[in-house]
């Protein structure tokens, strides 16, 4: 008799044969994702439908495209919400982002280029449009900011293009930039299209070996990039094969801001260096820009 593991709950050797279903019908590829994460989100459609393991979801999942729907919703974890973590956004909206534009304004050097990396549905890189656009009030060099957002997801963009949002995910945006920067359209908010308008969103795979940065910023070079609550979905190999990708498209001197549960594998560590305590944001040495001028170009730790 084999013994099961308590609530009918699906058996390690039942998700995979789970997973390999959804690869085939939806190409939803898990290599690399953490197996614990898909697990759980596997046994949490299990226990929302009620139905037992031994093979009997893999047959609802046969019979039933909604629930496959359902369950790659699962999988593909696409939750944000405008100013997700506050203390990072209001560290970005007082402290970074005014830095980063007077150094840019100071270099003469274009305007400050920002990638919002796993972006889901659009309100991360919305949030840093409009910080951008309030902050142009004293800095003129934020009208000049470019800022693009990738996710793997094209549907998830699909919804980021369309800059409307339900008022739940409006929550955490202070009154004073809520009256600036949103339109109520029905039930919901649409960004206003002054401050939508500047986000350029692509279809990029972080796991795409042939380039560190999306096509169409062209050249990467990224003076800050958020790639946030992304890389805890991985497992450890393909995080810092991540964090190789995100360093390499960061401009010497560029910041990485990472999500609030998450830290840098330790190699990384020592390559970039953390800024403050109050977010997971850490800065590539200014050094790397003679070092790599110096050798015709590269990127060296
Ligand atoms: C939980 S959401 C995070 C959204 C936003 N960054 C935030 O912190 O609120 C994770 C996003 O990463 C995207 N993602 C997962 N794997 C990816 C990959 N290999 N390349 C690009 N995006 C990926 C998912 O599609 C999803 O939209």
């Amino acid at each position: 008799m084999t013994l099961r593991p308590a609530n009918h709950a699906a058996a390690p050797d039942e998700i995979q044969a789970i997973l390999e279903f959804v690869r085939t019908a939806r190409g939803f590829d898990a290599a690399g994702y953490c197996l614990a994460v898909l697990a759980t989100c596997v046994q949490s459609r299990l226990a929302a439908t009620g139905v037992a393991g031994d093979g009997e979801y893999l047959r609802l999942l046969a019979t039933a495209p909604a629930e496959l729907d359902l369950l790659v919703a699962a999988l593909t974890i696409k939750f944000s919400s405008f100013f997700r973590d506050p203390l990072a956004f209001d560290y970005l909206h007082e402290s970074l982002l005014p830095a980063l534009l007077t150094e840019k304004a100071a270099a003469g050097d274009g305007g400050l280029r920002v990638w919002s990396a796993g972006c889901a549905h659009g309100e991360e890189p919305y949030s840093l449009a409009i910080l951008l656009h309030d902050l142009a009030r004293h800095y003129p060099a934020a009208a000049e900011a470019i800022l693009f957002a990738t996710d793997r997801d094209e549907p998830a963009l699909a919804l980021a293009r369309t800059a409307i949002y339900p008022a739940a995910s409006l929550a955490n945006v202070r009154h004073g930039l809520l009256a600036t920067a949103f339109a109520p359209e029905g039930e919901s908010f649409r960004v206003l299209p002054a401050i939508a308008g500047r986000v350029r969103f692509s279809v990029h795979d972080l796991l795409n070996r042939r380039s560190a940065a999306p096509a169409e910023s062209v050249f990467g070079s990224f003076d800050l990039i958020l790639c946030r609550n992304v890389l805890i979905y991985f497992e450890p190999s393909y995080q810092s094969f991540i964090c190789e990708q995100l360093y390499r498209a960061l401009a010497a001197g560029g910041c990485l801001l990472l999500g609030r549960t998450e830290t840098l594998p330790s190699p990384w560590s020592r390559r970039l260096r953390r800024v403050t305590d109050c977010c997971a944001l850490y800065r590539k040495s200014e050094r790397t820009r003679a070092v790599t001028e110096n050798a015709g170009g590269g990127v060296t730790p």
